[in-house]
């Protein structure tokens, strides 16, 4: 019989370490999300010129590790630059999980680029372990935003903020920014993914946590956290982040904080919606949307 760590014992610590190794040391269905995000950016290419096969051959494994230590129902958020996320995305599929929605990452601004267009955005997966919504966790309630335009019928709880996030990239002279890290995640990415797909007191998993957005944010959120690095100075940039008082998120999705606006509707605009979608389909919430 295989001999795993308590899981009590690693909870809400850095360790300094290999994520594949941890991985391995964790009980099976402990975890309720595991994030991904390993050093696969868009300028990060091998000698060759090619794929990065030996982070490849690691991203296979923990992909392995995550379906056993995440309990059902449990999820999985993943991303790297657009070059990899194919591979990454087929490689979970191979491993049973559902895709439950691909997010782009819109940042709003980032270094520019003469040979090609410059890049802008990021691909975000989150998939779950068991198909069906009653089986995993979406508390939608808890990440919703404002409607563009105020309406009779809008939620009063906000709109569902869709699968395109704008959000700003950590900013250099931010205090929580990592020189060491490129593509460090955002906060409000992480407080995103993190409120609506566990719960208070769950836990969280980030095998290559680097300036430690994931488990800072999971802290902030109540939630119980592990977060695993092979760079020590990322490690200790992360807990001298962790100590720091709470003064706000690094970034921002200007869309969560407008405010509605009065807009005069006509029935007729809600009839056409209404007619283009089917009636009965429990996904669709028909008032639902947004024009930017
Ligand atoms: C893209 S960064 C993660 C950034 C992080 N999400 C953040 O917001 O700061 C990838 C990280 O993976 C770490 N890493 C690479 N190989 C690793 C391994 N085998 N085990 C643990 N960490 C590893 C790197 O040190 C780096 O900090």
């Amino acid at each position: 019989m295989e001999q795993y760590a308590d899981i009590d014992q690693l909870l809400d610590q850095f360790i300094d370490g290999d994520g594949l190794e941890t991985m391995k040391e964790i009980p099976p269905a402990s975890i309720d999300l595991i994030f991904l995000h390993p050093p696969l950016q868009n300028t990060d290419w091998d000698d060759k010129g090619g794929y990065h096969e030996d982070v490849m051959i690691m991203m296979y494994d923990m992909l392995g590790e995550s379906n056993r230590i995440l309990k059902n129902g449990g999820a999985l958020w993943m991303t790297a630059s657009w070059k990899y996320t194919p591979l990454l995305y087929t490689h979970a599929l191979d491993f049973g999980f559902h895709p439950q929605n691909e997010i782009i990452w819109h940042s709003t601004k980032g270094i520019g680029t003469r040979w090609r267009f410059s890049y802008r955005h990021q691909t975000i997966h989150w998939m779950s372990k068991g198909k069906d919504h009653k089986d995993y966790t979406f508390n939608l309630d808890d990440v919703r935003i404002p409607y563009k335009y105020k309406s009779e019928s809008d939620n009063p709880k906000g709109m569902n903020p869709g699968d395109v996030w704008h959000v700003s990239s950590v900013h250099g002279n931010s205090h929580s920014r990592y020189p060491g890290v490129r593509s460090q995640i955002p906060e409000v990415i992480a407080m995103r993914a993190i409120s609506s797909s566990t719960n208070k007191g769950d836990v969280i998993l980030d095998p290559m946590c680097g300036s430690g957005t994931i488990p800072i944010v999971a802290d902030r959120l109540e939630r119980h956290w592990i977060g695993v690095d092979i760079d020590p100075k990322a490690l200790d940039f992360a807990t001298k982040r962790l100590d720091a008082p709470f003064d706000g998120w690094d970034s921002v999705d200007i869309r969560a904080n407008r405010i509605s606006t009065d807009r005069d509707w006509t029935v007729g605009t809600r009839v056409e919606l209404r007619g283009a979608i089917r009636q009965n389909d429990p996904e669709m919430d028909l008032f639902d949307y947004d024009d930017e």
